[in-house]
């Protein structure tokens, strides 16, 4: 069984976001809505060995949030033995900054990715003899290793999905921004004794045969729930960008998320990465009753589920 925890269930900005005075966001900061941090999960196969998926700029209050991964020895340690990247976006690599503190763990990542945090200074605040560097391999299920090689239970396999460049690695001049394969990944989570396997697609642009044609019955899906419909930030006059532009699936549509996983088995459907521009987040909209009535769940901050 893998056990699951939802870290953050929001996109990049949170909700609330900073700056934004949205009917969501003025309903989280007014208490009529659940605040979410930015997107990021926690794996299990024990309850006592855990492996993050993604590391949030929020990561500071969500781990004060969750008892799990929390110290449990005098002087210092931690329950989390490896971090996993699946893309460079800020809201998914700023928390590493805060795992700083000469704490040993692994931290996987495709080799693309890698390249970016080498580029990037600041992140040797995470001493390379601490913290090993790990090319996640693709296509291929590899156990997840602490930082001295101990297996920590939980398996992986990585697969590049259609996606773009972090925003703040964009080559204007280049197609698709300069956007390359391993730039975007999925991943299949499992234990040993696990029958399904979560899939995990927190940001991802467009759904070919070939991903829809890796899950089977059993899989949990956690999937790219970004926005509603591609124009809704314009619309709403909250951006100048559509879902497609940053690189993610609207959930609405005959093009969406929901009509492209529609005749897919699976054990559970559950949006995260959700943008606060996104109307699902209110309890009695039409666009929330959508989702339901198509079988989906929002994840939401410190929800907990297994796969069995
Ligand atoms: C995204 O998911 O599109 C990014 O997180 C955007 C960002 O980095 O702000
Ligand atoms: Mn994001
Ligand atoms: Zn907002």
């Amino acid at each position: 069984m893998l056990r699951v925890i939802v870290l953050g269930a929001a996109a990049g900005g949170g909700l609330p976001q900073w700056n934004c005075g949205c009917d969501a966001c003025r309903a989280a900061r007014e208490g009529r809505l659940a605040p979410q941090t930015q997107s990021s999960i926690a794996v299990s196969a024990d309850g006592a060995h855990w492996v993050l998926i993604n590391a949030s700029p929020d990561i500071r209050q969500q781990l004060a949030a969750t008892p799990a991964l929390q110290p449990q020895h005098f002087p210092r340690s931690t329950p989390i033995q490896a971090v996993l990247l699946t893309n460079a976006d800020v809201d998914h690599i700023a928390g590493l900054l805060s795992l700083r503190e000469g704490q040993p763990f692994a931290l996987y990542a495709t080799g693309r990715v890698q390249g970016v945090l080498a580029a990037n200074a600041v992140f040797n605040v995470l001493d390379h003899l601490l913290v090993p560097r790990r090319k996640l391999a693709l296509d291929a299920q590899q156990p997840v290793l602490d930082a001295e090689g101990r297996d920590s239970g939980v398996r992986v396999e990585a697969f590049t999905i259609p996606g773009k460049v972090a925003l703040w690695l964009e080559d204007p001049a280049a197609a698709n921004f300069g956007s390359v394969a391993e730039d975007t990944i999925g991943l299949a989570i499992s234990t040993a004794d696990s029958v399904g396997r979560l899939i995990y697609l927190p940001g991802c642009a467009a759904l070919p045969a070939d991903i829809k044609a890796r899950l089977r019955p059993g899989d949990s899906l956690l999937f790219d729930g970004t926005t509603y419909t591609d124009d809704e930030m314009i619309r709403a006059g909250l951006g100048n960008k559509t879902a497609a532009r940053m690189g993610h699936l609207p959930m609405s549509g005959e093009a969406g998320s929901m009509a492209l996983w529609r005749d897919v088995p699976l054990a559970g459907k559950r949006f995260i990465h959700i943008n606060n521009s996104n109307p699902v987040l209110l309890p009695h909209s039409p666009e929330r009753a959508a989702i339901a009535a198509a079988g989906w769940q929002l994840a939401h901050d410190g929800m907990e589920f297994s796969v069995e």
